[in-house]
């Protein structure tokens, strides 16, 4: 798709989502969380939810757990500029709570759109509410994050293959260092996927 037809239709969701009612969040939000970064790009991360750094910002993974995410990506040589990063739910979860099923699926159509106007071909799940919605949406079986994490799917969407990558949330490893080698060891996954979609 040319770039300034994508852009159009990136800038029409982000408008539609500023307004949205959809769910009970817009209740309790600042700020929605629509998503950032290059809608050129190969690759998109989709995290959780935006969370109190997120819904004062209005810009995904900019408190403790994006800058964990942040250093992970700046020492594997990879960088925000370079991808495109989301969350399954745009509107804070009061407290942080985890989404309720009737908010996920009133947002991720949001989720969809933005991944039909990127078409990226590698998606990095960061925790298991959205490794767990992007799993059923492509028919994989889920059943827990450690089992599919810092593996590489390979399915079929939008009629060409691309890579499905599950890592653990960066938050969950704010006080867990193996945890961060993992999440680490998936993002370099991450990497070397691009490296080889760029040669084929
Ligand atoms: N956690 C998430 O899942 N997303 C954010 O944007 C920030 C923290
Ligand atoms: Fe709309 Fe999603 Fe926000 Fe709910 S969380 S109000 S569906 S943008």
């Amino acid at each position: 798709m040319v770039s300034h037809l994508k852009n159009d239709l990136m800038q029409r969701l982000i408008a539609e989502i500023s307004l949205c009612r959809k769910c009970n969040l817009w209740k309790t939000r600042k700020n929605p969380v629509p998503g950032e970064g290059d809608i050129n790009t190969l690759v998109v991360f989709i995290g959780e939810a935006p969370g109190r750094w997120e819904d004062i910002e209005g810009k995904p993974f900019v408190g403790s757990a994006g800058d964990l995410l942040n250093r992970i990506l700046r020492k594997i040589g990879l960088s925000r500029d370079n991808v495109y990063i989301t969350n399954l739910v745009k509107c804070r979860p009061p407290g942080n709570r985890d989404p309720h099923l009737n908010e996920i699926e009133s947002c991720s159509p949001y989720l969809d759109r933005v991944l039909d106007i990127i078409k990226p071909k590698i998606i990095l799940t960061l925790g298991r509410h959205s490794t767990s919605y992007m799993f059923s949406k492509l028919g994989l079986t889920f059943r827990s994050i450690s089992e599919v994490q810092g593996k590489i799917y390979e399915v079929k969407l939008w009629g060409s293959k691309i890579h499905l990558i599950a890592s653990y949330h960066p938050a969950a490893a704010l006080y867990n260092m193996q945890l961060e080698k993992e999440i680490e060891t998936s993002i370099k996954i991450v990497k070397d996927s691009i490296n080889r979609v760029r040669e084929s």
